[in-house]
C-alpha cells in the first residue's frame, strides 16, 4: 500500500533523518511501501488536526498527485486530531503507536505473545475511547446537551473493551502463575539465566544463535523476535547456563505495550545477568541506549538483575572506532562474523562467578578424604605437610564451601 510517512517535529534532540528512517522501518515491517516522508514542525500539539493549515493542505495535495492510500504521523496525536486528519486527506491515518501495535500483532506466534499484543490493542483502544468522551463531554458542555445516542454507544464500548481486557488479564496471569512455577523449577537445578536485551534490529537474535548454535529467526526488520526464547549454552568453564531472548525495545515504546509484555519481561527481571546488546555501529547508538535504559527503568529493574553492556556489529566500525571502543574494557563483538564471542563467553563466566573466598585449613593425617576432596574440586591454592599435619590454603565460593562441610 502507498503509504505518506509525516513525522512532527516538536524541537526534540533527534536527528529527523534518524528518526525517519526508523519509521520507514517500522512501515515497511507491515509491508506499507513509503511513497514520500516529511518532517513537520509542528507549533502546538493541541491544534485540531495537528498540523498548521497550510502544511495540511499542502501535504493533501501531494497524497491525491501521487495516489497515496494511507498516511502514517510518527508521533501521538489524539482520536479527533486523527479523524479530523481523515475527513481532511480522505484516506485512513494512524499514528506511532498503532504502528507498532500492528508490527506486534503480525509478528506474535506463541499463545502468551498474541495475548498481550491484543491487551495492549484494547488498552490503546480504551485510551482514545476516553478522550474521544472527553471530547464529546466538552461539547456537550458548551451546547447544554445532555445524554444522547453518542454517549450511550461510547459508554456499551467501553463496557465491552473493560470486560475483555479483565478476561485477558486473567488469562495472562495464569500463562505468569505457570512462568514462575517454571523458573521455580529451573531454579532448582542450578543454571543461571542470562538476558538478552536490546533496541530493536540491534543483533540480539544472530547473537542468540550464535551462542547456542540454533535457529531463531534473525532478520532485517523491526520486532522480528516477540516471544521470548530460552536456551541453554555452555560457557569456556563448561558452565552450563540459559540464554533467554526478548522483545526488542524502541524510543517511545508506547505505553500500553510495556505494560502487556511486562509478564515476559518478568523473565528478565528475574535473569541472573543481563546482556544489553547495542548496535555500536549506529548512528543514534546513544540514543537507542538511553531509551532501553528508560525502558528497563520503566520494568523496575534498576540496580539488580546486574547488566553488562556488549557492544555488537563491530564489523561495521572502522579501526579507529574499534580501538576507542576498547578502552571501555566491556566486550565489543561481531555476532554476525563471530569476532569477538570467545571474550564475551568468558566475561559471562566472569560475572557469574561468585565472589570467592580465601581460607586456610589444617587437616589431620587421617582426614586424607577431606583432602582429596578439595582438590578434586579444584580449589586448593597451596598445599604444606607439617607436624601438626596438611594446611591447606584454599579459594571457593560459599557453595563449595557448603558443599564441603556436608559431603
Ligand atoms: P528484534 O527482533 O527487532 O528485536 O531484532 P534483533 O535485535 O533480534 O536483531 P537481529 O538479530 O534480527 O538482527 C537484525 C539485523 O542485523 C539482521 O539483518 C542481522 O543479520 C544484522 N546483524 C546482527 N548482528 C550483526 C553484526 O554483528 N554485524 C552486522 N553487520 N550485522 C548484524
Amino acid at each position: 500500500m502507498k503509504t505518506a510517512l509525516l513525522r512532527p517535529e516538536f524541537g526534540g534532540r533527534r536527528e529527523p533523518t534518524h528518526a525517519l528512517a526508523e519509521a520507514t522501518a517500522l512501515g515497511s515491517a507491515l509491508g506499507l511501501k513509503i511513497a514520500f516522508q516529511a518532517s513537520l514542525r509542528v507549533r502546538n500539539r493541541g491544534a485540531p488536526s495537528l498540523f498548521g493549515a497550510g502544511q495540511c493542505a499542502e501535504i493533501g495535495r501531494r497524497l491525491t498527485d501521487q495516489c497515496i492510500e494511507s498516511v502514517i504521523v510518527d508521533g501521538d496525536m489524539s482520536a479527533a486530531q486523527q479523524s479530523s486528519l481523515e475527513a481532511l486527506w480522505r484516506v485512513p491515518v494512524i499514528d506511532r503507536t498503532r504502528l507498532i501495535l500492528d508490527i506486534f500483532a503480525k509478528r506474535a506466534r506463541s499463545r502468551e505473545g498474541v495475548l498481550q499484543v491484543e491487551l495492549a490493542d484494547l488498552e490503546y483502544q480504551r485510551a482514545r475511547l476516553v478522550r474521544r468522551w472527553d471530547h464529546l463531554e466538552r461539547q456537550r458542555g458548551a451546547t447544554g446537551f445532555v445524554g444522547g445516542a453518542g454517549e450511550t454507544q461510547i459508554e456499551a464500548d467501553r463496557r465491552a473493551i473493560e470486560l475483555r481486557i479483565e478476561k485477558l488479564r486473567r488469562r495472562l496471569s495464569k500463562i505468569v502463575r505457570t512462568r514462575a512455577l517454571h523458573r521455580d523449577a529451573r531454579r532448582r537445578v542450578p543454571f543461571s539465566v542470562v538476558a538478552l536485551v536490546g533496541y530493536t534490529n540491534c543483533g540480539k537474535s544472530t547473537l542468540f544463535n550464535r551462542l547456542t548454535a540454533s535457529s531463531v529467526r534473525a532478520a532485517d526488520m523491526p520486532f522480528a523476535t516477540l516471544d521470548p526464547k530460552m536456551r541453554a549454552m555452555q560457557l569456556p568453564s563448561g558452565r552450563t547456563i540459559i540464554l533467554s531472548d526478548t522483545v526488542g525495545f524502541i524510543s517511545d515504546l508506547p505505553t500500553e505495550l510495556v505494560a502487556a509484555f511486562r509478564a515476559t519481561l518478568e523473565e528478565t527481571a528475574s535473569a541472573d545477568l543481563i546482556l544489553l546488546v547495542e548496535n555500536a555501529a549506529h548512528p543514534e547508538a546513544d540514543h537507542q541506549l538511553q531509551a532501553v535504559q528508560a525502558t528497563l527503568h520503566a520494568l523496575g529493574i534498576i540496580d539488580s538483575p546486574p547488566i553488562m553492556r556488549v557492544r555488537n556489529k563491530i564489523d561495521l566500525m572502522t579501526a579507529t572506532d574499534k580501538l576507542r571502543l576498547a578502552a571501555h574494557h566491556q566486550p565489543a563483538l561481531s555476532a554476525l562474523t563471530g569476532e569477538g564471542l570467545a571474550t564475551l563467553t568468558r566475561a559471562i563466566d566472569v560475572a557469574l562467578r561468585p565472589p570467592q573466598a580465601v581460607e586456610r585449613m589444617i587437616l589431620s593425617h587421617d582426614e586424607g578424604r577431606c583432602r582429596s576432596w578439595l582438590h578434586r574440586n579444584g580449589v586448593v591454592v597451596t598445599e604444606e605437610h607439617s607436624s601438626r599435619g596438611t594446611e591447606i590454603t584454599v579459594r571457593w565460593s560459599p557453595e563449595q564451601k557448603g558443599r564441603f562441610h556436608t559431603f
